[in-house]
């Protein structure tokens, strides 16, 4: 076992690096769900996972799942899963949920080559979309899974008109998008023992405390909208100043009304990520503005209360300006807690190795919050460098802590019991 794990940490980055070479962009890293670059990654999943020693199925919604099954002497093993998200954000880093996929399929390799069975089915998925890029979804793949999509999703289009059904039709995917098989594909919560989540922390709180590993406590729900705000297009030169309709304007109030109300609540986040004016000139005064919205916080009341201000605020804003603000909105996901039976099951494995047993709460979103609707969940968070910047190329891991966080998931899974 000690040969089989040895270089595990150089495997793992080496095929982060293999991994981001498919991809939509030709300077970076973007990989959104059902283009040719995701299909050239979900390809090179599935054959790791078979080479790693599994059995692989690709579901419905596109997930790649990799059975280690479980020692035969076990009667009625129960399936442990694990896995996390293998589409990008735009110009992403290379780690953001693929550590969550490729740690493990390294973890199988060496069990496998070691001739270690486990007493359960231990599952891989990886997730095929996570990041909402292309239809401003989010945790779709894993709704799937969960038994919990939405099916007024399918009609949803991307940015060039394409619907969700008519990618899916297309995708080769089994079902071909049909509701039934997007249905068929969830698992039933009965045969699970639980989720565990490998994800890079995306922030700066382990690489602060000189930590490489983390256990997480809850992850932050996060509500997500779409504003539209619409004004009178008039001429540039010609319009008074007051007498203007500024669509754009009025967002840019809008926007730092986000700011200022998310500033000073603790664990309280927002971000407008997208903002454009459609169809606009420089010399036209901007008759629409739409942006993207995304609220967070470690506490649902929290979130909820300030929505209700920004929302109020945005209506305001509109009506002092003789502006119309259409507030649509999203994918709420609600706080999700991990489970004290799994986080204290890490937590043994880490300090038998004399390691700090450090919890930390999540403020990114994991696919483990869709999970955790259907199964006990936890979170092993591995340490990001470069002052813990994500959603970014400069995204980044080092040799050692992946070693370290593959053997540390070795040592979990090994004395892994569901709980009675
Ligand atoms: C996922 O990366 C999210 O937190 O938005
Ligand atoms: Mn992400
Ligand atoms: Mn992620």
């Amino acid at each position: 076992m000690t040969t089989a794990l040895a270089s595990l940490g150089q495997s793992i980055l080496d095929r982060a690096a293999a991994l981001a070479a498919h991809s939509d962009m030709e300077d970076g890293l973007t990989c959104a769900y059902l283009t040719p670059a995701h299909r050239r990654a979900q390809a090179q999943l599935v054959q790791w996972m078979e080479t790693a020693g599994m059995a692989v199925r690709v579901d419905a919604i596109g997930n790649v799942i990799g059975r280690y099954a479980a020692d035969p002497a076990v009667a009625a093993p129960k399936v442990l899963m694990t896995g996390s998200h293998f589409d990008t954000v735009r110009n992403g880093g290379r780690y953001d949920g693929r550590l969550g996929i490729l740690l493990p399929i390294a973890v199988v390799g060496a069990l496998n080559a070691a001739g270690i069975r486990l007493p359960y089915h231990f599952e891989i998925v990886g997730f095929a979309e996570e990041e909402g890029l292309r239809f401003k979804t989010s945790f779709l793949a894993s709704s799937v899974l969960a038994g919990r999509f939405d099916p007024a999703l399918l009609d949803r289009a991307d940015p060039d008109g394409v619907t969700m059904r008519e990618a899916l039709a297309q995708s080769g995917l089994p079902g071909a998008g049909s509701l039934d098989a997007l249905r068929a594909a969830a698992v039933d919560p009965a045969t699970l023992a639980g989720f565990v989540e490998v994800h890079i922390e995306q922030g700066p709180v382990l690489l602060n405390r000189d930590l490489a590993l983390g256990i997480v406590t809850q992850i932050a729900g996060s509500s997500r909208f779409q504003v539209r705000v619409e004004g009178l297009a008039s001429h540039a030169g010609t319009t008074p100043m007051d007498m203007r309709r500024d669509a754009a304007a009025g967002a840019a109030e809008m926007i730092l009304l986000v700011e200022s109300r998310c500033a000073h609540v603790p664990t309280l986040v927002g971000t407008v990520g997208q903002l454009q004016v459609p169809n606009g000139s420089s010399n036209v005064i901007p008759a629409a503005c739409v942006f993207s919205m995304d609220i967070r916080a470690g506490e649902d009341g929290i979130r909820e209360a300030a929505i209700t201000d920004i929302v109020m605020g945005i209506e305001r804003i509109a009506a002092r300006r003789g502006l119309t603000a259409t507030v649509e909105r999203v994918t709420p996901v609600n706080n999700a807690p991990c489970a004290r039976w799994l986080m204290d099951q890490f937590g043994a494995v880490l300090r038998k190795r004399g390691l700090e047993a450090f919890e930390l709460p999540s403020g990114a979103g994991h696919d483990a919050m869709m999970m955790q609707r259907m199964t006990d969940v936890a979170m092993l968070f591995v340490r990001c460098g470069n002052g813990g910047i994500s959603h970014n190329p400069l995204e980044t891991i080092t040799v050692e802590d992946a070693q370290l966080a593959a053997e540390v998931f070795v040592d979990f899974l090994r004395h892994f019991r569901p709980q009675d």
